[in-house]
């Protein structure tokens, strides 16, 4: 089959398209799906540079999220789901085919095409988790979104004004219109601006009771400091701009909030009851048209070294996705 390969773990430059990739066996709990369109993720570039915790050793074929058809299905997974199609991860998913855990599935919503699933559990999901059930988002609250633009960004911002926050956005200039237009109330520019400075104006010098933290590096700091005394709330679920900390002493004396780590995958497994309400919410969300089709930008496989480089180099906007 045909698949993208990352040679060495130097960057998205060492990923080349492969003709002669094995398709993968659907062992036992497992589906092998046949790939309408892969999903791009900034773990992926950090996979790319072996950035990513527990991340593959190269040689690996990339990717790690898709939708598309169940054509085969492994011991102890029920034959009726063949022909179903889902939306999970498994590794390997920039293929022609990938192996899922019949458990990483959800079924791609009834009328929409395979790409536009994409993000479900990894946006949608991830955004869901750190607004709600860890960040105890309400009505009247505001939030600061990190990278409104992004994936996880912009399904932030819509459930945020969903429900009833007031939404501060930080994104690159060329990409407010985007972030406006889905309805963000505030955007920082945060290379022009002091990040800090302005929330503060914003807020009337009271800071915000939510922070979805998906920067860190240096922004990690800003974060803590414009986030509420005592009642708000810092939700870290990223490190695109490097490793950063805070010690006991910062936290008793300097930022007395409160500082959550999320990885959906983890909450999957170790919280699956608060999963499976994050998608059965997100399942309402769908009905009532909050959360609309995805339109991710879709480009071919082949595309997908420039694609990553991309996004690593904070050039894209929203969604994007691979087709093999
Ligand atoms: N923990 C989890 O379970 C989980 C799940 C999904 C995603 N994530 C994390 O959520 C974040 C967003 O993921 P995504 O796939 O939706 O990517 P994305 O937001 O579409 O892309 C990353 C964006 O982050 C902004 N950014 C700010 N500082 C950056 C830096 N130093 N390097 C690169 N980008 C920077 C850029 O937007 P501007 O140009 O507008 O600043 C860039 O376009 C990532 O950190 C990802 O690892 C975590």
């Amino acid at each position: 089959m045909r698949a993208l390969v990352q040679g060495a773990l130097v960057g998205p430059g060492a990923l080349v398209v492969g003709d002669g990739v094995e398709v993968p066996r659907a062992a036992a709990g497992e589906v092998l799906v046949k790939v309408g369109a892969a999903g791009v993720n900034f773990a992926d570039v950090m996979q790319t540079r072996g950035a990513y915790d527990g991340g593959p050793e190269a040689p690996y074929v990339a990717g790690f999220e898709a939708a598309g058809e169940i054509v085969a299905v492994g011991d102890g997974v029920d034959p009726a789901l063949l022909g179903a199609r889902v939306i999970g991860t498994g590794p390997g998913a920039f293929a022609e085919y990938v192996v899922m855990g019949v458990d990483s599935l959800a079924r791609v919503p009834a009328g929409w095409r395979d790409e536009q699933a994409l993000g479900l559990v990894l946006n949608w999901g991830t955004a869901l988790a750190a607004l709600r059930p860890l960040g105890q988002l309400a009505a009247g609250q505001v939030v600061l979104v990190h990278a409104a633009a992004g994936a996880v960004g912009q399904a932030a911002v819509r459930l945020a004004k969903h429900y009833g926050a007031t939404v501060i956005g930080t994104a690159s200039a060329e990409k407010h219109d985007v972030v406006r237009r889905l309805g963000a109330d505030e955007l920082i520019d945060y290379r022009a601006a002091d990040l800090v400075s302005e929330v503060r104006r914003l807020t009337g010098g009271r800071g915000v009771d939510v922070v979805l933290e998906s920067v860190g590096g240096e922004t990690f700091g800003k974060s803590l400091e414009v986030a509420k005394r005592v009642t708000g709330k810092v939700i870290v679920y990223g490190v695109a701009g490097g490793e950063a900390s805070v010690s006991n002493w910062e936290l008793n004396f300097k930022h007395q909030v409160h500082v959550i780590g999320l990885h959906i995958g983890v909450l999957g497994q170790h919280a699956p009851e608060m999963f499976a309400e994050l998608m059965a919410e997100l399942d309402k969300l769908i009905e009532i048209g909050v959360y609309p089709p995805g339109e991710p930008t879709v480009y071919d496989l082949a595309d997908g070294p420039k694609v990553l480089a991309e996004l690593e180099a904070r050039a894209t906007v929203g969604k994007l996705a691979l087709k093999p």
